[in-house]
């Protein structure tokens, strides 16, 4: 099974999302690390009693690069092949983001590319949008705008605030994490999903001639 560190920095649900759907036992990846930067988050409360090895590092105090080489040190040492991040709040330096290019991913709460960055509930409410959403994509060093691999649509209702949307969305980003993160490790070493990738990394190239 492909080795998982999930990166939280609060309440953790995605990453129990992430935990139990990897207790299936056709689950093609499994946790070994759950780490944080706040380290009273909840989520670690919850991994510790399931069995998971976990880290937390307050970021407070320290320079961004030094954070990051540590948390990138606690998940090389667990074995990680793959970082997920579920609600991590930091933005990451591009040295990271980097070294992880093609196995880490995010989820953002919202349709991307719409609304990248805070408030998306309040940004899509405002806007109108009959739709919310969540969206997993790969990480690169510009902010939420890496591949997406995967998308839900929640419905936008009357009366709507950015609180009731935002528990409406984690419902769906329960559902599409685990799986989207399942496809994404079970495809990585297949030949045709690589071409695939070459492909459009081909399409993507300016015209020379
Ligand atoms: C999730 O809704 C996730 O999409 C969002 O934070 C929440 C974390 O909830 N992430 C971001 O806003 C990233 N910029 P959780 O801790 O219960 O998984």
């Amino acid at each position: 099974k492909a080795k998982v560190a999930v990166f939280i920095s609060g309440r953790g649900s995605n990453m129990a999302a992430l935990l139990y759907a990897s207790f299936h036992a056709d689950s093609p990846y499994e946790l070994c690390l759950v780490a944080s930067n706040d380290t009273d988050a909840e989520g670690l409360k919850l991994a510790e009693a399931e069995g998971i090895a976990t880290y937390a590092l307050s970021h407070k105090g320290m320079a961004r690069s030094d954070h990051d080489a540590a948390m990138e040190t606690a998940a090389r040492e667990a074995g990680a092949e793959y970082i997920v991040l579920a609600g991590y709040m930091r933005i990451l330096t591009e040295g990271f983001v980097s070294s992880w290019e093609g196995r880490m991913l995010n989820i953002h709460p919202s349709l991307l590319p719409k609304y990248p960055g805070l408030d998306t509930h309040a940004r899509a409410i405002e806007a109108g949008d009959s739709h919310g959403g969540a969206s997993v994509h790969l990480v690169t060093a510009e902010l939420d705008a890496g591949e997406v691999l995967g998308a839900l649509p929640v419905a936008i209702r009357p009366g709507e605030t950015a609180d009731s949307l935002a528990e409406r969305v984690r419902f769906a980003e329960h559902q599409l994490y685990p799986k989207i993160l399942a496809d994404y490790v079970s495809r990585d070493g297949d030949a045709d999903f690589l071409l695939g990738k070459v492909r459009n990394l081909a399409l993507a190239l300016p015209e020379t001639h």
